[in-house]
Order: structure tokens, then sequence, then C-alpha cells
């Protein structure tokens, strides 16, 4: 690809879109995120994996955040959870502080993270005990969100006899089941093939016109990234900083077809120009250096 110089099609809004973005900022405030920096101890010396990052979402917003690997994408997640502190800044939900994790954020990692040993339904039901609902109001309100997600006939299924898609399924579910204000998800359809990664967008965008929630969702697919999002946050590597925050030019509610739009086409193209600038070779090395201390199951269950 071309790294056109100056394409600017991505910045043209038709008048619906222009007016659906006003009424959007008009919505209150759910996520502010401000100043927020963080610096890990490596074994030699300090890295810093997020440098002075700013940004706010709307009430029912989707805001995809995209970037090379190891620009600091799943440790920004991870302190929006809770399960990591930041070296400075400040979280903000409705204008309340963010000290650690909470029912008002719901997650979903790439991690097929359900609990093998309950089925669906009580993979779904678990949260809602635990914030104290009574069984039976646990049950029906967990066989609603099962129902959402269109698993109603595998509520008493195991995870294990469960599709990949259809175990992402059962976590969006409960994830939602305890009402969160905001669903955080970390690549949540990275380890799908192409096929049920595409179904799960749709059933997500779904979802989501039927739901007042807001979701932050961590991509490094760009396809995915204009398919889903209101507005892109796209982060740059080492350190981790804010390089553009993108209002996605391409009509609500969205459609498969609209890939093939010019204003898809050109907002695919913007990114891939900030992300593979012209002359910069894709570095992989970052997978291989990777390094998760805590395993996902245990992260996940220190928020349950
Ligand atoms: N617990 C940790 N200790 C030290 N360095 C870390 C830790 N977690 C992440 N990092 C470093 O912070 C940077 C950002 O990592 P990460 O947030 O996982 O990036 P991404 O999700 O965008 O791939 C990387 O350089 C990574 O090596
Ligand atoms: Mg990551």
């Amino acid at each position: 690809m071309t790294a056109a110089a100056g394409n600017k099609d991505y910045l043209q809004q038709s008048e619906a879109v222009r007016e659906r973005f006003e009424r959007l900022k008009q919505r209150p405030v759910t996520l502010e995120v401000r100043g927020l920096h963080k610096q890990f101890q490596g074994s030699e010396g300090p890295v810093t994996a997020l440098r002075n990052i700013n940004f706010k979402t709307h009430q029912r917003e989707f805001v995809c955040v995209i970037g090379p690997s190891g620009c600091g994408k799943s440790t920004l997640i991870r302190i929006l959870a809770g399960l990591e502190s930041a070296t400075e800044g400040q979280v903000l939900l409705d204008d309340k502080p963010v000290y650690g994790p909470g029912p008002d954020r719901g997650m979903v990692f790439q991690g097929y993270t359900l609990f093998p040993w309950l089925t669906v339904k009580k993979n779904v039901m678990f949260g809602l005990l635990q914030s104290g609902a009574p069984r039976a109001r646990a049950e029906s309100e967990a066989l609603q969100w099962i129902d959402l997600v269109g698993l109603s006939r595998f509520a008493d299924h195991y995870p294990h006899q469960l599709s990949g898609g259809m175990k992402q399924r059962v976590a969006i579910a409960r994830a939602l089941a305890n009402q969160p204000r905001i669903l955080l998800m970390d690549e949540p359809f990275g380890a799908l093939d192409a096929q049920t990664r595409a179904k799960m967008q749709s059933y997500l965008m779904d979802i989501w016109q039927h739901i007042d929630i807001t979701v932050l969702f961590i991509t490094h697919d760009l396809d995915e990234a204009v398919y889903l999002a209101d507005r892109i946050l796209v982060l740059k590597a080492h350190p981790g900083e804010v390089q553009e925050l993108i209002e996605v030019p391409v009509p609500q509610p969205r459609s498969p077809e609209q890939r093939l739009s010019p204003e898809f086409i050109a907002t695919k193209q913007r990114l891939e120009e900030l992300i593979h600038p012209p002359g910069s070779e894709e570095d992989n090395s970052d997978h291989l250096d990777m390094v998760r201390l805590v395993p996902l199951d245990s992260e996940v269950r220190s928020v349950l």
C-alpha cells in the first residue's frame, strides 16, 4: 500500500454522520482517562509502557484501541479494569476515580476464561450470585443474557462442549450480566478463525444496538476496528502514546457490505499509514518478548 501523502478522505463525514457525532458528544462521559503514565521495572531498567494518555468515552459509544504489538494496549485496559495501577494519572468512571476492579466494568479477554467446571448457565450466574442476587433471580437473568447471545439451547452445556466463538459469546453474556457501565474487551476475537471472527463482530454489533453500554475494544486488526468503532484511538509504540483519535465516517448501524464503501476503505488506509508507516519494518519480536506474569485465569478470578 502506498502511504497516500495527505489522504484526508477519512476526515470527510456525510451530514448524517456529522450529526451523529454531534449527538454522541452531547451524551454523558462514561470513562475519562487523564494524564495516564505507566512505567514497569524491566530487567534493564524502567520501561515506559504508556505516556500521557488522555481520552473520554461517551455513553453508548464504541471505541476501539489499535496499535502495534507492545504499544501498551493490554496495559491500558488492565489499568482501566483496576487490575494494574497507573504510575501517574487518573481513570474516572462516571466522574468517580477507579482504584481497583469492580462490577461496573465487564471484561472479555482473548483467552477463554470461563470456569470449565461450571455449565454455561452457572458461568453467567456466577457474578450475579457474587454480588448478592437471590438464586432464582440470578438464574432468570442469566437465561435472558444467554438468550441474547443466542445460546439458549446450550445453557446446560459445559465450556468444553462449545466452539471458540460460542465460548466468547458466553464470556460476553457473563460480562454483561453484571450490568456494567462499560465493557472492556482485549482482543476478544483474536483467537478465532476469520469466518467466526466476522460472525462474532456482527453478534457484538447486534447486542450493542440493544443495550445501554459503552464498549472499549482492543484489537490489532484494522478491518475489525473500522467495522466496530464509532471512534478509534490509535496508539504508537515505545512509549505507548496517543497518535490520533479517529471519528469513523462509516454510518451506523453497520453491515458487512459497508466494508466496500469508500469511507471504510479511506479509514482503513489511514490506519495503515499510522500503524505501518512507509519504511517501517514490522517488528514481531515484541510478541516473543512479552511476558504475562499473571496467568489469565487467576486475573479473571481475582476480579470475580
Ligand atoms: N508486567 C510487566 N512487566 C514489565 N513489562 C511489562 C509488563 N507488562 C507489559 N510490559 C511491557 O509493556 C509494554 C506494553 O505491553 P502490552 O500492554 O502487553 O502491549 P500490547 O497489548 O499493546 O501488545 C511492552 O513493552 C511490554 O513488554
Ligand atoms: Mg495485548
